[in-house]
């Protein structure tokens, strides 16, 4: 992705219990000014929140859009499609609009997906274990499904501390 710019914007990250996380996106139909614009505060978003990746529902945009970080590449994913997808891993799992929820899922062991980035061309990423289950966590969000909703187990606060220490 482009770097940042001074037209950048942090946007709000909408938190688990508003509808706007249940619902289902819409494709991407031009890319046009607005939707680069979008991809930026993304990205300018991401960064501040220290997360790998963030979907546009979790901005309050119902668009088919994803940014995610994949072996240290931030893709700009435009109505992204799992093509393949192979084996299983479990997992912990969390999300920024879940603030320090933790779960384990079940995700493919790898997947590819066909996207457009933000030229319009079309690009297939492939991810492996944390970038298969990052590109998953994110689609998903586009079809209105939260990690919560797959975790085969939500981690106790004993359990949270005992895996990231006290703060
Ligand atoms: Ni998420």
């Amino acid at each position: 992705m482009s770097g940042a710019d001074n037209d950048m914007a942090i946007r709000n990250i909408v938190k688990e219990g508003d509808p706007i996380l249940r619902k289902i996106c819409r494709p991407v139909t031009e890319i046009t000014p607005r939707i680069r614009q979008l991809a930026e505060d993304m990205e300018e978003t991401l960064y501040e929140a220290n997360g790998v990746g963030l979907a546009a529902p979790q901005v309050g945009i119902l668009r088919r859009m994803v940014l995610v970080e994949v072996d240290d590449v931030l893709y700009c994913l435009i109505n992204p499609e799992i093509i393949e997808s192979e084996g299983e891993q479990e997992d912990l799992e969390g999300c920024l609009s879940v603030p320090e929820v933790w779960g384990i899922t079940h995700r493919p062991k790898k997947v590819t997906v066909r996207a457009l980035d933000l030229n319009g061309e079309e690009i297939t990423v492939t991810g492996e274990d944390l970038g298969a289950r990052a590109l998953c966590h994110e689609i998903d969000h586009l079809d209105g499904h939260l990690f919560t909703d797959r975790a085969v187990h939500i981690l106790t606060p004993e359990e949270v501390e005992e895996h990231f220490g006290k703060n």
